[in-house]
């Protein structure tokens, strides 16, 4: 089945860099992908969006946040119109560092995945457990998502991103059982939804957690075009 692999770069790449990496890297892993028909979509910094869509407009390209009102007096916030008019088809909210370093609440995420909706572009609304809450990891993954589940219509399927927060770029993963029974979880309240998993995602993972998820977020191997690569013949 076709897979939906979301690398979110973060702020690993100066401006240079990114160019860089999408000038030469990017005609490469465009290769595998048309091998194996799984849709990338590439989440830079809003400073290289306007090249990447003018250079690849026929690649999907995703935010990796947006202001969670239209426009207005609003210094250093991105408006999800801009986004829309450039031809983002997707953008991440609820990322864990943006509610760990940002404070982002959920009725925060729950306004920017309105707004997106509203102007057709897809969130991919992030939602994790930290370690201190694996305990209660059900309670805290339902609130995250009835902050949102409500906005969808009857066809849209919502796109979840899975992410437990003590996974991210620590090296560390859940077993297999336990992230398959999370996951189960996730569909029996997003019905419909794609559920992708996120959190030190390698190829070895990609290939181990492939059946149960419909694709992955991505961070920091996403950075390494070869590594990258590998994660999507891996799925
Ligand atoms: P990681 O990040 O792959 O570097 O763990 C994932 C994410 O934060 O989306």
């Amino acid at each position: 089945m076709n897979k939906l692999i979301v690398a979110n770069w973060k702020m690993k790449f100066s401006h240079r860099e990114a160019l860089d990496w999408l000038t030469i890297s990017l005609p490469e892993v465009h290769q595998a992908i048309a091998d194996t028909g799984h849709e990338l979509v590439i989440c830079p910094s809003f400073t290289e969006l306007s090249f990447a869509l003018s250079t690849y407009p026929n690649h999907s390209w995703g935010a990796q946040d947006c202001a969670n009102v239209l426009l207005g007096a609003y210094t250093g916030e991105v408006s999800v119109l801009s986004l829309r008019e450039m031809g983002i088809r997707f953008t991440l909210v609820g990322h864990s560092e943006r509610r760990k370093y940002y404070g982002e609440t959920d009725e925060e995420v729950r306004k920017k995945a309105a707004l997106l909706l509203e102007h057709e572009i897809n969130p991919i609304v992030c939602i994790g457990e930290t370690e201190d809450q694996q305990e209660t990891k059900d309670e805290v993954l339902t609130q995250q998502l009835s902050a949102v589940l409500d906005l969808y219509k009857e066809d849209d399927a919502a796109i979840i991103a899975y992410e437990p927060v003590w996974a991210i770029g620590s090296g560390k993963t859940p077993n297999k059982e336990e992230l398959q029974k999370t996951i189960e979880k996730i569909r029996e309240q997003a019905d419909g939804s794609l559920v992708l998993y996120g959190g030190s995602v390698n190829p070895a993972i990609a290939k181990e957690f492939s059946p149960f998820v419909d694709g992955f977020l991505v961070g920091s191997a996403s950075c390494d075009s070869t590594l990258l690569k590998k994660i999507i013949l891996s799925c």
